[in-house]
């Protein structure tokens, strides 16, 4: 039985990714925040109810993959309210409608749910400790979901671009245009993740779990290997056939931002593999794909 997927956040990077790589075979609802504010506990019950009876009545299984969020990282420190609205009361929202209508809900986070300090890759069940306004209140959308409704999933993943919104990989080819040289930190380590591939292993884990699969509660979800803001960087120079040499390493302490960002927060992917599913390809073969086929920059 084919999918019916409502994605919250729609227009965002993630949810526009999501939809494009949703089967054809099934039905998707990617509101924007203008036609669904997760923050609106009636429009959310509404709409979940409307998109589970549809989805029913059409013969398809119904799923939630929540891509809507406040995701301004250092906008979030002096607006803590709305980010917490958005990123916990939204999905919080979001879960007790889903758990109304019996539907499954994926909860996608951040690795900004840990505190960075780390030395190996942090596993799902690894303690978290978020160091900013963003992190704190991702952290609670995670648990107010877990809690609210036993059918949904969180799935962390990190340092995301793709074909549609602001990233990194748009930045560093603008930037490229206007300054002969770029230092670029090279002591915060992650992994880049396309958001389309991201995609489509949220597919994957919406197909499982809507056919009875019980996978962990909590997966990550990112790109393979690790590197820091500086070596994407100079990747991104040279997929782009520019000299990677002129983009330097500098230090977090350089360029101090209003929130602190994890010096280390490379997820594992190992409960994700362990529970069946494809590990998303190196960050570094996914760049190439996406510069090959344009979606970046
Ligand atoms: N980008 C990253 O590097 C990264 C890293 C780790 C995790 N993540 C997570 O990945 C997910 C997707 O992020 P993204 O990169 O796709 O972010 P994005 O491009 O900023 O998209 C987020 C979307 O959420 C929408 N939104 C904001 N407030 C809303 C509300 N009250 N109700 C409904 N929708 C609302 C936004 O709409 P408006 O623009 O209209 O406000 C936007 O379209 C988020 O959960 C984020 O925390 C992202």
């Amino acid at each position: 039985m084919a999918l019916a997927l409502l994605v919250p956040g729609g227009r965002g990077q993630l949810g526009r990714d999501v939809a494009a790589a949703a089967p054809d075979d099934g039905l998707v609802h990617a509101p924007s925040s203008a036609e669904l504010d997760l923050t609106d506990a009636s429009a959310v019950a509404d709409a979940v109810a409307v998109f589970a009876s549809t989805a029913r009545d059409a013969g398809f299984r119904p799923v939630v993959v929540n891509a809507a969020a406040y995701t301004a990282v250092d906008a979030a420190e002096t607006d803590a309210e709305r980010a917490s609205e958005v990123n916990a009361a939204g999905p919080e929202n979001l879960a007790t409608s889903c758990r109304e209508h019996n539907v499954p809900l994926l909860h996608v986070s951040t690795d900004y749910v840990f505190p960075g300090d780390g030395t190996r890759p942090y596993e799902p069940t690894d303690e978290t400790g978020p160091k900013s306004v963003y992190g704190r209140t991702k952290l609670d959308g995670e648990q107010r979901v877990l809690s609210t409704w036993d059918r949904s999933w969180v799935v962390r993943t990190a340092w995301v671009y793709g074909q549609h919104g602001n990233n990194f990989v748009k930045t560093m080819a603008r930037l490229a245009t206007t300054n002969d040289t770029l230092s670029v930190v090279d002591d915060q380590v992650g992994s880049p993740t396309w958001s389309l591939d991201l995609a489509h292993g949220l597919l994957e884990l919406a197909a499982a779990v809507s056919s009875g699969s019980t996978p962990p509660r909590v997966l990550h979800a990112t790109g393979g290997g690790e590197t820091t803001w500086c070596g994407f960087a100079r990747a991104i120079f040279t997929e782009l056939g520019l000299d990677p040499t002129r983009v330097h390493p500098c230090t977090t302490a350089d360029f101090p931002r209003p929130a602190p960002r994890p010096a280390y927060s490379v997820l594992s992917g190992k409960a994700w593999a362990d529970a069946g599913l494809t590990p998303l390809r190196h960050w570094q073969t996914a760049l190439t794909a996406a510069v090959a086929t344009h979606a970046v920059p």
